[in-house]
This record gives structure tokens, sequence and C-alpha cells, in this order.
């Protein structure tokens, strides 16, 4: 049975695309089987894997909100084992749509009972908010990963997004865990970035993953051709990070006796 990871943070900005879009693809080389669904109407994690949309393309806004059938959705992707659910700008409506459903908040959830089954990993790009579509992917998840930015404000969204995790928890879905949270665009040069790493290791000891993902111009340049870091720079720093991101993962969910 797929183990889904919700790949969210409420902030913008964070490294969440990104995070969802490698750690897919080294999860896959890796040798699992992956979907990853893309929940943000931005549609970034599409993209960032070279996969092109038609205008008005049926997207995982139409699973959402009525019958359409997520398995004729997915897409292949360039990379083996990878399997894309895209997005698209009509999923913004969602928000406003889903109010009216009954079972609302689990809606995702009915959606990815349809397809996991193929796959050993579902991960879910979310979006910036803490609106019904992140309460779908919180309610559907049984893991959430939490990319963090090395920056001043990193620490007060880490504190609102455990606390919606909480209420989630306590209401939808007992059994979500924080599987950790990992820090983005690191530049270990810079003070202020060190005082950071420092601090959320201080506020929330035991979350933070031990791989720190460096800040790195080719993961900016990746998503603008279509490629994952392993396809575009994949011997660099923060290639090798993703990686090593993956292999936590693994070992955070099936630790070894
Ligand atoms: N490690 C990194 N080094 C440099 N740039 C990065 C890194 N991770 C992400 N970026 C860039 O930062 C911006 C925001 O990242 P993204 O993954 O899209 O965040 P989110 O999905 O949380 O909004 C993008 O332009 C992305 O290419
Ligand atoms: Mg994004």
């Amino acid at each position: 049975m797929a183990k889904v990871l919700g790949v969210i943070n409420v902030k913008g900005g964070t490294g969440k695309t990104t995070t969802s879009i490698n750690l897919a693809v080294y999860l896959a080389a890796l040798g699992k089987r992956i979907l990853l669904v893309d929940l943000d109407p931005q549609a970034n994690a599409s993209g960032g894997l070279g996969i092109k949309l038609e205008k008005d393309h049926y997207s995982i806004y139409h699973a959402l909100v009525s019958d359409v059938e997520p398995g004729a959705l997915i897409k292949k992707t360039s990379i083996f084992n990878l399997d894309i659910l895209p997005s698209s700008e009509s999923l913004a409506g969602a928000n406003i749509e889903l109010v009216d459903f009954k079972n609302r908040e689990l809606q995702l959830k009915k959606v990815l009972s349809k397809v996991k089954n193929n796959y050993d990993f579902v991960l879910i790009d979310c979006l910036p908010s803490v609106g019904i579509l992140n309460v779908n992917a919180l309610s559907a998840s049984d893991y959430v990963l939490i990319p963090v930015q090395a920056e001043y404000f990193a620490l007060s969204g880490l504190e609102q997004l455990i606390s919606v995790v909480d209420l989630v928890k306590k209401y939808l879905n007992p059994d979500l865990q924080i599987l950790g949270a990992v820090v983005t665009m690191f530049d270990k040069r810079n003070q202020s970035d060190r005082n950071i790493l420092n601090q959320v290791h201080k506020n929330f000891p035991g979350y933070i993953f031990n791989t720190v993902i460096p800040r790195q111009v080719s993961f900016a340049e990746a998503p603008s051709i279509g490629k994952s870091i392993l396809q575009h720079d994949p011997y660099s720093k923060g290639a090798r990070a993703y990686r090593e991101l993956a292999i936590e993962v693994l070992s955070r969910i099936f630790p070894s006796p």
C-alpha cells in the first residue's frame, strides 16, 4: 500500500515544488514507484518535469469536483517509475466549489484511494495556504514533509503549519505524522543561514532532517528546461543532497530494527 507524503508549508517560495520534484525523482531512482500529485493551481510541478499541458486540459481539479477517474489523468514522465497527476489553473476555484460538498475535506483522499495501490509513494506538491485544498492534502497524507527556507521568518511558518497539522490530526486524520522539516536554499557561508539552522534545530528538536539542501543556481534553471536536478546537474552538491534526503525519508518511514 502506498505511503502518502504531503510536501507542505503555509508559506510560498520555500522549495516545496523543487523538493517534491527532486525527492520524487530520487525515490524513483532508488526503485520506488512514485506518483507526484500537483495540488498547486500554479501547476509548476508538471512544467518542472517537462510535461506540456494543453490549454483547458483535465486535471486533479476535475477528479476532485466531478467524477472524472483520476487514473485517466495520470501522465508518465521521462523518469522511469515516476508518474504525475497534473494540476491546472481551474484548481484555484476548488477552494470555493468544495465548500458545498459533503465530506469536503476528504475528496482528495477518495480520489487517491482509486490510484494509490499502483505506487509505493504518492507525493503531494501543496500550495502555500491553510485553505481547504491543503486540509484535503493533510487528510489524505500519512506523513507531512515541510520544506523550510533558510530565512528569518521560517520559524513562524513552521509553528502555524504544526498547529494546522494538529487540528487535522484531531478531527480528520488521527494517523497523520510529521516526518520532518528539511532546510532548503541554505548557504553555509552565510552566518545568518547558519544561525537559522541552529534555531530550527533548537526549536524543533528531532523534526529537522540531517540533510540540508544547498542554495544552487542550477535549481532555479532546471524547471525552465523541464528537467529535474538529476537530469540537469547530477554531480552537484544539490543533487547529492536530494539523493540523501530520499534515503533519509526511507529510513524514517521504514526504520531498520
Ligand atoms: N536549493 C535551491 N537553490 C536555489 N534556488 C532554489 C532552490 N530551491 C528552490 N529554488 C528556487 O526558488 C524558487 C521557489 O522554489 P519552489 O520550489 O518553487 O518553492 P514553492 O513551491 O515552495 O513555492 C524557485 O524559483 C526555485 O527554482
Ligand atoms: Mg510550488
